[in-house]
């Protein structure tokens, strides 16, 4: 694993929030992917108030089969009730989980929260066994809240 500078892919997202492509929500998965070895699929889940569920919005990594998710269904429906960030550094030991590959071992979802309420989700899943320390949660709670308005 390689050390990443979290202050750096922080300025870029922040820049590229700046310079506001049509394609920004994909264009920060891409640069997260990209910029933090132990990121191996990014994407973000929207929730649908009126059905109560998660939809899969822009991502980069394979494609999954989980583009509708269940508030308080694995580890995505459970952040989207909690409206807390949820670090799994081992996924073969939560209960709750709905699985997207065998080769994801790890799992962060931080939520994105508009005047104070869930409206979105960073979902990120790593190939990498226990990768995450609380430089990601802080980084990616920085990222979210950067992209609250654009919910
Ligand atoms: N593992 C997630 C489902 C989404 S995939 O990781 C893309 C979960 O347990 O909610």
């Amino acid at each position: 694993m390689t050390t990443t500078n979290f202050t750096e892919v922080f300025e870029k997202a922040a820049a590229l929030v700046k310079a506001n492509p049509e394609d920004l929500l994909f264009r920060i998965c891409e640069l997260l992917k990209q910029e933090v070895y132990h990121y191996d699929w990014v994407g973000f889940y929207i929730l649908n108030p009126d059905k109560n569920e998660l939809i899969l919005g822009p991502f980069v990594g394979k494609p999954t089969q989980h583009t509708h998710i269940a508030v308080g269904k694995g580890i995505c429906g459970q952040v989207a009730e909690s409206g807390q960030t949820m670090v799994v550094q081992d996924v073969t030991q939560v209960e709750n989980y709905i699985s997207c590959g065998l080769d994801v071992q790890s799992e962060i979802v931080v939520p994105i929260l508009k005047d104070g309420k869930f409206v979105a989700e960073l979902d990120i899943d790593s190939h990498s066994p226990a990768p995450f320390t609380a430089d990601d949660s802080i980084f990616l709670a920085r990222v979210s809240s950067l992209l609250s308005d654009r919910f």
